[in-house]
């Protein structure tokens, strides 16, 4: 190794994307903007982040819009490309949730996984700002949703993510209440899927908390199917983030199917199969960036 390689390795150059050829920003440690100016200093999206910190204090998160919607538009191609059927791609808004970012969101098409009623509420505003209906485009999940959130989601139309028997019932009594004749809900259960990431962002184990233990499937379909103000489009799992392989999505997406022919002996169309989670990131030099690349 020289003094010039040397003197490489520790500016971080190294890390820069390549501005030759696309690149994926799941592979990439830095924005897809990020170079060095002709003031040999760090740059992103044109901007000089000490520049932003006097702005704006320290700390302070800086989000690159291109690197944002290029990755929006990676994994819409992607979809386009490999399936010949109808899809969606979910932003899980606890990522960022604040108007600017759903907004760029919406505007790519994307749909919004929200977990709260302050991220249903954000996403609401950029959707409604560009006359976009939520039923179409917001699931809410959680295990613990509050009575105060359920009512807010039937009010709003968006899709409930159904994870357990409390909030089923819990949305039957409501849905009475509030003399609606249909909510959209899809069912979350969980796959017995396991996958090679850190056991504190795994979801799909069969003791995970999060969804229907898959031995109550009979007793949950036959519950909906009587509970005619549920409109049943659909089936939910997730395995985990930070997954780099492909086969336990493959797989989850063979038991979702498993499913749905049970869902139609208790004649319940599933209309969407929604398969989470999503496609690991890198966040250092060791995590593998092969799977991606390929994929
Ligand atoms: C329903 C749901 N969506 C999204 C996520 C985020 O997963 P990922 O980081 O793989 O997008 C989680 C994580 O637990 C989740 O449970």
């Amino acid at each position: 190794m020289t003094s010039t390689d040397l003197r490489t390795q520790n500016s971080g150059r190294q890390y820069l994307p390549q501005l030759t050829k696309e690149r994926s920003p799941n592979q990439e440690l830095l924005p897809l903007t990020a170079r060095v100016n002709s003031r040999d200093c760090l740059e992103i999206g044109g901007c000089d982040p000490i520049a932003l910190v006097e702005q704006f204090g320290s700390p302070l998160y800086i989000l690159d819009e291109f690197t944002l919607r290029t990755a929006c538009r990676q994994y819409r191609e992607g979809f386009k490309r490999y399936y010949s059927g109808e899809s969606q791609v979910i932003y899980a808004s606890k990522a960022w949730s604040c108007l600017a970012v759903c907004s760029i969101i919406a505007s790519e098409g994307l749909g919004f996984d929200v977990v709260s009623g302050g991220e249903l509420y954000t996403t609401l505003q950029a959707l409604e700002k560009m006359g976009l209906d939520a039923g179409e485009k917001i699931y809410f999940h959680g295990n613990n949703k509050s009575v105060d959130e359920l009512e807010y989601a039937i009010a709003v139309g968006c899709t409930i993510i159904v994870d357990n028997w409390l909030e089923l019932e819990t949305l039957v009594k409501l849905c009475a209440m509030a003399h609606k004749n249909s909510i959209k809900i899809m069912l979350r259960l969980t796959p017995g899927i396991e996958c090679h990431t850190h056991e504190y962002i795994r979801t799909g184990h069969l003791d995970s908390k999060f969804g229907f233990d898959p031995n109550q499937i009979e007793k949950v379909l036959a519950y909906i199917s009587q509970n005619k103000q549920l409109d049943f489009i659909g089936l939910h799992a997730h395995i985990g983030s930070q997954i780099f392989e492909r086969q336990p999505h493959q797989d989850l997406a063979g038991v979702l199917v498993k499913w749905m022919k049970k869902a139609g002996e208790y004649g319940l169309s599933v209309k969407e199969l929604n398969i989470g989670g999503g496609l690991g990131i890198c966040y250092t030099e060791a995590d593998d960036r092969r799977v991606l690349k390929n994929g």
